[in-house]
């Protein structure tokens, strides 16, 4: 407790002030329990902090080699779960400042020099999310490979594809997780991007102007991996954009996942029964014994609402702040850290779970049967012999609604049923031939779709060799 008659205050900052905070103010302005996550990167920044301190002759040589050893020491109690993370030291900075100048003295105090805590933790934050996007990215990758395995094994394995929920046209199941892909690679792109501008330091802008002290900030740059230097001192220390992108970056990701979440728990409902997965991704009903429920894609459809919440709280945080930093900015890291580990979650558990996926072909193939999937390659039929695709539009429609009332399925009807159902339509009837029951099957109608982005067996393995290439 800071004794306000003592001529040693116990805070780093108490020397102006005539009485200490309320323990209440205490908790309530300290960071220290949630960011001594960030204990590794700040030991790293103040390390390449005092090396370019005695390079330039601003500190002495026995200084540095005071703070390093003293560094290590405190990584070491860190590691062990021994070190005393402290509340009246309000944050990992001060709380790790604090034991090494209990360690090595005076030098311990000099390492602040030119610095301020206000550059220090915009370079901790960068340290730590450049770490965590790196990580995302090789998660992503092992998400990817899965996915491509996965579709490559059922690039001609046919199922409808829907819109508006409603059988649409066959597609294969292998082209519907290529979708993922996709969505993935752009997920990919959009950290890879992020990175680029996470990866500025902040330090030397100091508390918002910059310092007196002849530093050198492309030497700390340099050391400890950043592409350049922050180009302007109060925006340095100010500014959580970087931040805020990542977060929305992860808010994409994770709505991709989502979308993919709401499809596995479809189609595993009895109801659709296109595929199961494995147990250990499910868990059963205390009430009801038959119960076998898709958990893990649930939770992944609702963590993306805190994401999502995370993202509005960081655009929050920062819509109404003058520039320079502002405690405010303390607020940062809990969604920030939160978002993170449900990302690293996801993906991880993700990457497991679609290898548990066991697809069942027959479902699938049988909801083709209902739905008409084939009408458009029917259209398509007569639009190539010569008719407009508006008349062959409505010669199909006809014919659907002559299925629906004998209650079966176009490929069902005899030629002589076909061209009866549309003699209505001008020129239809009399277009359609023998050959046209090619067009009307699944695999007609997916085959005839190769072009690049098309559902065609063979396009798909294009889609996945592709990928596979670019991957590597
Ligand atoms: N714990 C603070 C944070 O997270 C560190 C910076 C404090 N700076 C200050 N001027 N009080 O933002």
């Amino acid at each position: 407790m800071t004794d306000t008659t003592s001529s040693q205050p116990a805070k780093a900052w108490s020397g102006r002030f005539t009485e200490p905070v309320s323990d209440l103010v205490k908790r309530y302005t300290a960071s220290v329990f949630f960011d001594q996550r960030m204990a590794r990167q700040d030991i790293r920044g103040s390390l390449a902090h005092a090396k370019m301190l005695a390079r330039q002759g601003i500190i002495g040589a026995q200084d540095l080699a005071d703070i390093e050893r003293g560094m290590t020491q405190i990584l070491g109690e860190i590691e062990r779960g021994e070190f005393g993370w402290n509340l009246d030291d309000e944050d990992v900075h001060l709380n790790i400042e604090k034991r090494l100048t209990a360690l090595v003295g005076d030098a311990g105090k000099r390492l602040h020099t030119g610095r301020s805590r206000n550059d220090q933790v915009a370079t901790d934050i960068r340290l730590w999310l450049r770490d965590a996007i790196d990580q995302i990215l090789a998660l992503i990758g092992d998400f990817q490979k899965n996915l491509l395995d996965v579709a490559e094994a059922n690039a001609a394995t046919p199922m409808p594809g829907f819109t508006h929920l409603q059988v649409a046209q066959p597609v294969t199941f292998g082209h519907h997780l290529m979708a993922y892909y996709e969505m993935s690679r752009r997920d990919a792109e959009r950290f890879a991007d992020c990175r680029k501008r996470v990866n500025r330091l902040p330090l030397g802008s100091a508390a918002l102007a910059g310092t007196s002290y002849p530093i050198d900030r492309e030497f700390v740059a340099q050391e400890l991996g950043f592409d350049e230097v922050c180009y302007n001192s109060l925006d340095a220390v100010s500014d959580r954009d970087f931040a805020i992108e990542f977060c929305a970056a992860s808010a994409l990701l994770m709505t991709h996942l989502s979308r993919f979440s709401e499809e596995l728990i479809l189609w595993m409902s009895p109801r659709v029964g296109f595929i199961d997965l494995a147990d250990r991704f499910c868990t059963g009903s205390s009430i009801m014994p038959q119960k076998k429920n898709p958990d893990v894609p649930e939770l992944v459809r609702g963590k993306t609402g805190r994401v999502n919440g995370s993202l509005i709280a960081l655009l929050t945080l920062m819509k109404g702040q003058p520039l320079a930093y502002n405690k405010d900015n303390q607020e940062d890291k809990e969604p920030l850290f939160d978002t993170a580990d449900t990302v690293i979650d996801t993906l991880r558990i993700y990457a497991d779970m679609i290898t548990g996926i066991r697809v069942k072909a027959d479902a699938m193939r049988d909801a083709l049967k209902q739905g008409y999937a084939t009408a458009t390659d029917l259209a398509d039929y007569l639009v190539k012999n010569g008719l407009p695709f508006r008349d062959a539009h409505e010669a199909v429609a006809l014919a659907v609604r002559a299925a629906d009332v004998k209650g079966c399925d176009l490929p069902q009807f005899s030629l002589d049923e076909l061209r009866t159902a549309m003699a209505h339509v001008p020129g239809a009837a009399e277009r359609v031939k023998d050959d046209v029951f090619a067009v009307l099957t699944v695999e007609g109608s997916l085959a005839s779709r190769k072009h690049v982005g098309g559902t065609a067996p063979e396009q798909v393995r294009a889609a996945i060799a592709r990928a596979r290439s670019a991957r590597a």
